[in-house]
């Protein structure tokens, strides 16, 4: 019974006893020893909230403003690959799911749903699209063309990945993309619908990219441009100078390279080097309403989940992920209320510090 879970962990847990071993790997697995994956969740809980009494506030709300348009929550879904494996609808029910929780939804370039039938599927949705810069600069632009096309309001440029990363589970299970999936994009770089791997899929992208590519495309994309997978000061800098809107600071859920920083560790980093020249996400472990919280306090615009979503979608469906979506929307509300904050925007760096060394709240 969907009802009976009531946190984010009991999802993936339910998640976990559904699927099947490659399946499941492929979702929940990292890069190498996974050091990474876990320590983004460990990370959050390496700070601590400092609620304010008495703020004597009538009201509060999750609500917000992103990108130029409203959303219920600072909470996005990520972009995650081939959701049709876990559900008949992938994609589609993920749109919905995150429509009906009244946020945004960021499709993969390595999606098992058209840019069209997402936003046919849910009109009343704010979607934005995940783009992976293929090697064929032709697919590259027809990707970009049909997002634009779909009524998408952002293109969020992923750089994390010019190849894939050791996913020694993926290696274990032996897992293998079921064949007939339908990828659409790895299709058409191919130039044939035929079985592929993961690796190979990740072939298709092109590993020279360069600030000088990013810049072209942010000048020609005709959509704000955010660049996904920022871990340090330097280069969130670089993407504000090359034309980008925003950055989305993100290790790819540690599935990319091991042994880099967990994003909660990096991200005020990555705020002051923006400087208030851009729109800031995180993601990476974000598993209750208070790593939200500190997230914004620490100076994110909004976060994106990206596993939870897909467990909550893998339970149940498009009502499984809403679920998911509306009980971390609550935790956020009630932690909101509980730190004497009116609003997301009110947060600030005053309502966090670092935690002494040997606690650890999560993870
Ligand atoms: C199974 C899986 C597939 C993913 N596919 C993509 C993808 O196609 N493009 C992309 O930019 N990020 C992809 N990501 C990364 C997510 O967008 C996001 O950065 C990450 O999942 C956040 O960490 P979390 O799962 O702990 O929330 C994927 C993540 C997972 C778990």
């Amino acid at each position: 019974m969907i009802e009976e879970l009531i946190n984010l962990d009991d999802f993936e847990r339910a998640a976990a006893a559904k699927l099947d071993a490659g399946v499941l790997g492929y979702f929940a697995g990292g890069a190498g020893d996974e050091a990474t994956l876990r320590d983004n969740v460990a990370a959050w809980g390496r700070w601590q909230l400092r609620p304010r009494m008495l703020a004597g506030n009538p009201t509060w709300s999750t609500r917000g403003e992103l990108l130029g348009g409203e959303l219920s929550m600072p909470i996005l879904v990520a972009p995650v690959a081939f959701q049709r494996m876990v559900d008949p609808e992938g994609e589609v029910a993920m749109a919905r799911a995150a429509s009906a929780a009244g946020t945004a939804m960021c499709l993969s370039t390595l999606a098992t749903s058209l840019p069209a039938e997402v936003a046919e599927a849910a009109p009343a949705g704010r979607h934005l699209f995940q783009l992976y810069c293929f090697s064929d600069a032709g697919v590259t632009r027809a990707l970009m063309d049909q997002a634009v096309a779909s009524g998408f309001e952002a293109i969020l440029v992923t750089v994390d990945a010019p190849r894939a990363g050791n996913r020694e589970r993926d290696l274990r299970t032996g897992f293998v993309l079921p064949e007939g999936l339908g990828i659409p994009s790895v299709s058409a770089a191919l130039g044939a619908e035929r079985a592929v791997t993961v690796p190979e899929a990740f072939e298709l992208i092109d590993p020279c990219l360069g600030w000088a590519d990013l810049e072209a495309l942010a000048s020609d994309c005709g959509l704000p441009i955010l660049v996904k997978g920022i871990h340090t000061a330097e280069d969130a800098a670089l993407a504000i100078e090359h034309g980008a809107a925003g950055i989305v600071v993100s290790n790819h859920g540690g599935r990319q390279l091991d042994r880099v920083a967990a994003t909660a560790d990096v991200l005020e980093e990555a705020v002051e080097a923006v400087a208030g020249r851009g729109t800031v996400l995180v993601d990476g472990g974000i598993r209750r309403g208070a790593d939200v919280a500190i997230a914004l306090a620490l100076g994110a615009d909004a976060v994106l989940v990206g596993r939870p979503a897909l467990w909550g979608l893998a339970v149940d469906g498009e009502r499984g992920a809403q679920r998911v979506l509306e009980i971390l929307r609550a935790e956020l509300e009630l932690t909101l209320l509980l730190c004497g904050c009116a609003s997301p925007g009110a947060l600030t760096r005053a309502h966090v510090q670092r935690a002494p060394a040997a606690t650890v709240y999560s993870g």
